[in-house]
């Protein structure tokens, strides 16, 4: 039998509630379907352990995490380490370590959930975020001079290489190209005059590659506009690394919140081990509460799923959870019920059952 071998890192605060459920919802899958088996070995790593061991994984985390086929993460980052620290040092480290350039975050306003946003139809809210996950405004470079004098600078630098730009640019088109759909690239060229230029120019020529995909393009003030005001123009949305990470938090704003929004980080050649998780974080705010909504992290175990060629449980998962928002019994706060994570999970996984038995 087909046997996945998933690495765990639930990571802080309400990570390890989130992935429970997810988790949960794939051995379900894999024991009702019968012909693959998840293996999950969890990993302790995270601000508590930082807290005791003075790192947030060991040295040789990545040379563990590369023997397995897959990562699932909850949320990393907890009051009391800094998050530059929390987050530098092991999901930055990950993404990068293993060359996971594309962040795919789909955002779709699924049936049942609440919307915002007044007079868009759901079908308008229905695009997928390209979003590159490897190096531009990330890639940690920089310096601090004449620390603590009256003479300090920072300098921050955005590293866009080519090779980085074609890359996520190319993934986006195959993706329009497949599913035709327009691709839209989002950039900044105004004010960044070497980064946002640069990226532009590539689109451009990528885009000579694809002449039978349409595309636009929106610098990124107008581009957050539109998601709130005329969310229907975006299909399939290429962008860089900061861009991408604040326009798919205002993504999950307007499709159902942040308990609905998850993400792939793909290593598409998979020579390295992808990483699947909800693009929200460790919500310290709600965390042993049993408030946070799992529906993001089973999301991003249905990413998992298609990712490993189960396309169709990864579809059947959207479905169960749309289930439980139409039926509207068993909602977490933020979507306005009062279930605990664990009962979110529960109705999912019936859900799962009922329409896996139905197939
Ligand atoms: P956050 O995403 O943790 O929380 C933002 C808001 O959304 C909070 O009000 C929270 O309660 C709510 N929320 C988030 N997930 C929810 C869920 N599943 N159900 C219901 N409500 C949910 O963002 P933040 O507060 O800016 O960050 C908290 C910590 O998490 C920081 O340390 C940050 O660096 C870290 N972080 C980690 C990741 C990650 O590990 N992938 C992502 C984002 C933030
Ligand atoms: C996300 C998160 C991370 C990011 C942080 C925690 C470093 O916000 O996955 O969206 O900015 O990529
Ligand atoms: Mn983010």
């Amino acid at each position: 039998m087909r046997t996945i071998r998933v690495a765990v890192i639930a990571g802080d605060g309400i990570g390890p509630d989130v992935l429970a459920e997810g988790i949960k919802i794939m051995n379900t899958v894999a024991e009702l379907d019968g012909g693959f088996y998840f293996e999950f070995t969890h990993f302790p790593w995270g601000c508590e352990y930082y807290l005791e061991h003075g790192e947030m994984m060991p040295a040789d985390a990545l040379d563990i995490l590369k023997q397995f086929d897959a990562i699932y993460l909850g949320a990393v980052g907890y009051p009391g380490v800094p998050d530059h620290i929390s987050l530098r040092e092991l999901l930055l480290v990950i993404r990068k370590g293993f060359d996971e350039y594309v962040n795919v975050r789909p955002v779709k306003l699924l049936k049942g959930a609440p919307c915002p946003l007044a007079g868009v139809k759901r079908e308008d809210i229905d695009m997928v975020v390209i979003r590159e996950n490897s190096e531009g405004e990330y890639s940690g470079e920089g310096c601090w001079e004449n620390k603590g004098t009256p003479e300090e600078y920072v300098h921050q630098t955005g590293v866009f290489t080519r090779k980085g730009c074609e890359r996520i640019i190319r993934y986006a088109f195959e993706l329009g190209r497949k599913e035709g759909k327009r691709v839209t690239s989002v950039s900044k060229g105004n004010a960044l005059n070497y980064s946002m230029v640069f990226w532009d120019q590539i689109f451009h020529e990528v885009a000579e590659e694809y002449p039978d995909v349409e595309t636009s393009e929106y610098l990124v003030d107008a581009a957050a506009c539109h998601f709130v005001r005329d969310p229907g123009r975006f299909q399939v949305v290429v962008t860089s690394n900061l861009f991408g990470d604040i326009l798919t938090d205002l993504g999950a704003a307007i499709a159902g919140g942040m308990g609905l929004a998850a993400g792939a980080n793909l290593n598409p050649e998979r020579t390295f081990p992808s990483m699947f998780e909800p693009i929200h974080g460790s919500a310290p705010d709600i965390a042993g509460t049993g408030a946070a909504n799992p529906m993001a992290s089973i999301w991003s175990a249905s990413q998992l799923l298609d990712f490993f060629g189960y396309e169709k449980y990864g579809a059947l998962l959207i479905s169960a959870i749309e289930d439980v928002l139409v039926e509207g019994k068993t909602l977490s706060p933020e979507l306005g019920g009062s279930a605990k994570t664990w009962e979110v999970g529960d109705a999912v996984c019936e859900k799962v059952q009922a329409r896996m038995t139905e197939m």
